[in-house]
């Protein structure tokens, strides 16, 4: 599946820089890109990812199984080009209310051999009203064929006991041009972020957004926007059935399972780094949060399962264990964007 122009050529330029500076160079080119309209849509029919069975989740329709993950078009510069690249949805942040410059440089590093990713960007991104814009300037709602999804963060400077403002200032600034939310409070990289996965702030924090969106909901005559939670790979099986439980109960969409994990095993337990792991490690543990949460919700909660994509076998391992769709992040730096075109597929051979 890994295209040879990419792992003969663009790869091995890419894997001599420092991986930001390539993360940049990506991020623009794709920006420039996106700004072709007409290329755009003709790259996205000769690609032809339409699934043969477009999958409807949350009152969305997605035309294909494959998402981008959040982190990569972290202010939605290239939605264009990434629906062109061929995803069948794209969620773009983590977006906090106000821009921030994120941690210090570096922050961002690849392990070749392990296939495998360790990142502390920590949310630096250039807020919510910029983001607004660009979405309503590239992919008006109105003018879109792939759902755009928004991953909404609290500021670092904001105290976890004030997150809640940060997470419903997010949902106000982009209801209007967000197809889903969602909910990250599982990033190690913003400090205490996860605790919000603790009982105590999660029924505060979801209850809160879920009674914005129904007001927004009864103000306008619509149906309330489709709001998931993107969750920790670290969280153990109690702590995991607890905010399941808390989804159910304020009638959440579904869950984004996972984001990096902290744990360092096998090669990285003498890495130093800290920061999210992502990529081919992380591919059985979040493999294993899915099989959880199917199993306890008798598969009545979607999941898009997220976590170490490499290739269609470990996408299909994915939606047998109970994912209704899939993202990459890492996998697109190790195959190219080629990945996109050949789990599409793949999986579409896989559904049957
Ligand atoms: C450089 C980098 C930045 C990321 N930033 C975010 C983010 O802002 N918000 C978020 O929810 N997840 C973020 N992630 C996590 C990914 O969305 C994804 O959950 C994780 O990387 C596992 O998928 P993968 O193994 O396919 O990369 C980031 C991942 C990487 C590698």
């Amino acid at each position: 599946m890994i295209d040879p122009f990419y792992e003969k050529f663009l790869r091995r330029i890419f894997f001599r820089l420092d991986p930001e500076e390539v993360h940049e160079i990506t991020i623009n080119g794709l920006a420039w890109l996106s700004r072709m309209k007409t290329i755009c849509q003709l790259l996205h029919k000769l690609n032809g990812t339409y699934s043969k069975k477009p999958v409807h989740l949350f009152g969305l329709k997605f035309p294909n199984l494959v998402g981008l993950a959040a982190g990569l078009d972290k202010n939605a510069q290239c939605l264009p080009a990434f629906s062109a690249m061929g995803f069948g949805h794209v969620e773009t942040g983590t977006v906090t209310p106000r821009c921030q410059p994120g941690n210090e440089r570096p922050r961002l590093f690849r392990y070749p051999e392990q296939e495998a990713v360790i990142n502390r960007m920590g949310f630096n991104n250039d807020g919510a009203e910029e983001m607004k814009k660009r979405i309503q300037r590239s992919m008006p709602k109105d003018r879109r064929s792939i759902p755009v999804g928004v991953n909404i963060g609290k500021a670092r400077s904001t105290a976890l006991e004030d997150a809640v403002d940060d997470y419903l200032a997010c949902f106000c600034a982009l209801a209007d041009q967000a197809d889903y939310f969602t909910v990250n409070i599982s990033s190690p990289n913003t400090p205490g972020l996860r605790k919000l996965q603790e009982e105590e702030y999660l029924r505060e924090l979801l209850g809160a957004l879920q009674t914005e969106n129904n007001d927004r909901a009864q103000r306008l005559g619509s149906r309330p926007l489709p709001i998931l939670v993107k969750i920790a790979p670290d969280l153990d099986y109690r702590q995991i059935e607890e905010l399941i439980d808390i989804l159910l109960d304020l009638g959440y969409d579904g869950v984004i399972a996972t984001n990096t994990t902290i744990a360092r095993t096998g090669y990285f337990k003498t890495i130093q780094e800290n920061g999210g792991l992502s990529g081919r490690p992380l591919q059985d543990k979040s493999d294993k949060v899915i099989r959880f949460i199917h199993r306890i919700t008798s598969g009545k909660l979607p999941i898009i399962g997220v976590g170490g994509i490499m290739d269609v076998a470990s996408a299909a391992r994915k939606m047998d264990e109970g994912a209704s769709l899939v993202q990459v992040y890492s996998g697109l730096i190790y195959r190219g964007p080629s990945l996109v075109r050949g789990l599409v597929k793949g999986l579409s051979e896989h559904q049957g």
